[in-house]
């Protein structure tokens, strides 16, 4: 049993941590525990009594309230806001009732004191991976309509003082999870989205500690599942030192109805603590990842082929298939055709929205490609950008009406196309019925669903309540569609991409198995971002691809080597992305060695426990990973550029049984786990070399 209760107290504990909370002595709810699980129930501490500070201050600013509403003298961040009927603004919320629905789910209901209004908290725990999952769900009771202007899922409140750091991903396309830690000051530090997706410049996920590393400290860490615009307010209210973080849809533009009898459900919020360092928060979160959201836990990923870096727009039938012939002879199980393949698709000012094959490239259909691709004993994938349009579509021409547009403003174009509203069941429909068909029609075993540009003069003319409803109606909407594709085509592996790594989250991840982190495939600029992305996503979900990709942005070219590429693409799940007309017969053997040998480790890789030994921003990155039953391991080590003369790696490995005997590759000796655990080891790489270690229990 994961719920325990005292009188008007609520305790949840997972495997290691506990979350506590109670009705004080005013009857608000209010946070009293978050940390190591204890002994007793009764051990955890009762509301703290808190009094008014001065006549500038009511108590909300010392005490920690589960759900703040605006009310009263409250000045801190409120976690929801709605508008009544007659124009009042603030909400009062009183307990009403809790009710266990089962072991591991809580719901603590609260009604407004004069409105038709009630709050249901949902909790789950997830014990196995120490984490507790929040959500609110929101009803109006009455017959007049309630207009929502926040519904937050959750504020998180860390033990009370100063001195905390939040650490975030930030970034841009083309340099996406960049880690940032800083330190947590009075004041309110806000990371969103307005783009009407995840983006590619902050991802819905924090860490807040005061003095951790990665094996060490307490860190409290979060994030939220959800695809759309999103709000986090990391929050020291200022002359108090009660830290707190509130997450959820962000309130930009936002607005919800509740006609009579209506609710409104908020994406869920998931958190945890964790006294080992950064990489048990990490664990916490790829554990759950792989075991409760992506559709396949136990599936393998495949080492895929794409062509999109080779052959950008410019191939046919035949092309595709003398890639997929050697893509095949290289040991490629999934081979993937890139964006081009439907309908006037030659470049990209045309096509989108018009979801069958060229006639001119494929004059018999995509069936003869695909019947090749499996003969040659692979499976095929496609690519589709299902939310847009080009306005050079026959889609477009005939429902110009059906992009998110305001009727008096130009519609701004972005890769010259235009967002399909979602938030539209007719929109919706189309998309369901023509993938549906595509799917039906096609032995498709993988989709990659792009999602090229964001969001621009928001407007839904015809929105049934408010046209601001845009911004969360369109992600539902999303969902549906992705949802119920996969429900009909339960076995297709889908991948999550949005010009890179701009649609990332756990939101996603119950649709997509795996996520294409970045258009930018350097290794070098690999290095941080999977260091950044591993932060919460398990290396299962981060797709990698060697490319010919040996140049910057700048198109400075940077001599990185084969190896050196196939190393940082096998951190994830490896994928190819050369053009495999132009490698020699040479690099295709070397090609196909390592293809093999990313086969025989990628179960440790996909499904093992992953440390980060080295941070790729000191120059020298390393990852290690080790299988769930402790008997084999990886190591991939790599130097970026120090100016010589530098000094080599050092790191000790981690998470071996202590007791247990291990060789490690490259090194002398059979020595125990305990023994490589706290023994520095030294590599000596020179610039832009890598290497990859065996760990093997013997
Ligand atoms: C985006 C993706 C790329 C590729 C192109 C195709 O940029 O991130 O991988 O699919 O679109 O247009």
């Amino acid at each position: 049993m994961a719920i325990h209760t005292r009188e008007n107290y609520w305790i949840l504990e997972t495997d290691r941590t506990a979350y506590a909370f109670g009705l004080d002595a005013d009857g608000v709810l209010t946070h009293c525990y978050w940390g190591a699980r204890l002994p007793y129930v009764d051990d955890y501490p009762a509301p703290p009594v808190v009094q008014v500070w001065a006549s500038f201050n009511g108590p909300e600013h010392r005490r920690r309230e589960e759900y703040p509403t605006p009310t009263g003298l409250k000045y801190v961040e409120p976690s929801f806001k709605a508008v009544y009927a007659d124009g009042v603004r603030d909400t009062v919320l009183t307990f009403a009732r809790a009710e266990v629905v089962d072991d591991a789910t809580l719901h603590i209901t609260l009604n407004d004191t004069h409105y038709p209004l009630t709050i249901t908290l949902i909790y789950t725990v997830h014990p196995k991976y120490d984490l507790i999952e929040r959500a609110v769900k929101v009803t109006n009771t009455g017959s007049d309509a309630i207009r929502l202007e926040r519904a937050f899922s959750a504020s998180w409140h860390i033990p009370a003082g100063m001195g905390w750091h939040l650490r975030h991903l930030t970034g841009k396309w083309f340099d996406e999870f960049q880690l940032t830690r800083e330190p947590l000051t009075e004041g309110v530090k806000v990371l969103e989205s307005r783009r009407i997706t995840t983006s590619h410049h902050h991802n819905p996920f924090f860490t807040l500690d005061r003095d951790a590393s990665e094996s060490t400290g307490d860190v409290y860490f979060g994030a939220l599942a959800w695809s759309g615009t999103w709000k986090l307010a990391a929050e020291i209210p200022a002359g108090f030192d009660t830290p707190r973080v509130s997450i959820g849809l962000n309130d930009w533009d936002f607005a919800r109805v509740l006609n009579a009898g209506e609710t409104f459900t908020t994406p869920s919020a998931l958190a945890g603590y964790t006294d080992a360092g950064y990489t048990g928060a990490s664990q916490c979160l790829h554990n759950y990842i792989r075991a409760r959201v992506v559709p396949h836990p136990q599936h393998l990923r495949p080492v895929l082929y794409n062509a999109w870096e080779a052959a950008m727009f410019d191939f046919d039938a035949q092309k595709q298939m003398a890639l997929a012939e050697i893509a095949a002879e290289l040991g490629i199980e999934l081979f993937v055709m890139d964006d081009g393949w439907f309908k006037g698709r030659y470049h990209d000012s045309a096509g989108l929205g018009d979801w069958t094959p060229d006639a001119q490239r494929f004059p018999e259909g995509l069936t003869p490609l695909i019947e090749r691709v499996n003969t040659l004993g692979m499976d095929f994938g496609l690519w589709i950008e299902p939310e847009m349009v080009n306005p050079d579509s026959d889609l477009y021409r005939a429902h110009p009406d059906w992009v998110i547009h305001y009727a008096t403003r130009a519609r701004t174009e972005a890769r010259n196309q235009l967002i399909l509203n979602l938030a539209r069941s007719d929109v919706q429909d189309y998309l369901i019925n023509t993938l549906d068909a595509l799917l039906s029609a096609h032995n498709i075993a993988f989709i990659k669903w792009d999602m090229n540009r964001n969001v621009s003069e928001p407007g839904w003319h015809d929105a049934p309540h408010d046209p601001r409803e845009l911004w969360v109606r369109y992600v539902e909407g999303v969902y549906r569609v992705w949802g119920t594709l996969r429900e009909r085509h339960p076995k297709v592996l889908w991948q999550s991409c949005s010009g890179g790594g701009g649609r990332a989250d756990i939101g996603i991840l119950r649709f997509a198995d795996q996520i294409w982190v970045s258009d930018n495939t350097l290794a070098t600029s690999r290095l941080n971002i999977q260091h950044g992305f591993s932060q919460l996503f398990p290396a299962s979900v981060m797709e990698a691809w060697v490319t010919d990709g040996t140049w910057t942005p700048d198109h400075t070219v940077v001599p990185v080597s084969l190896e050196y590429r196939f190393h940082a693409a096998m951190c994830g799940v490896l994928g190819v992305g050369t053009n495999l007309f132009h490698l020699s017969d040479a690099e295709k053997r070397e090609t196909r060695r390592w293809i093999d040998f990313y086969k025989n480790i990628r179960h440790i890789v996909q499904f093992g426990d992953q440390y980060r030994l080295a941070d790729p921003r000191s120059g020298y990155a390393a990852v290690q990973y080790v299988d769930s039953e402790q008997r084999d391991g990886v190591l991939f080590a790599f130097r970026t550029f120090i100016a010589d003369p530098a000094l080599p790696l050092r790191f000790m490995l981690r998470g071996l049984d202590p007791q247990a005997r291990y060789t490690v590759e490259g090194f002398d000796g059979v020595r125990s786990g305990k023994a490589w655990m706290h023994t520095p080891l030294e590599i000596s790489l020179g610039n832009l070399q890598s290497t990859a270690r065996r760990i093997t229990r013997v």
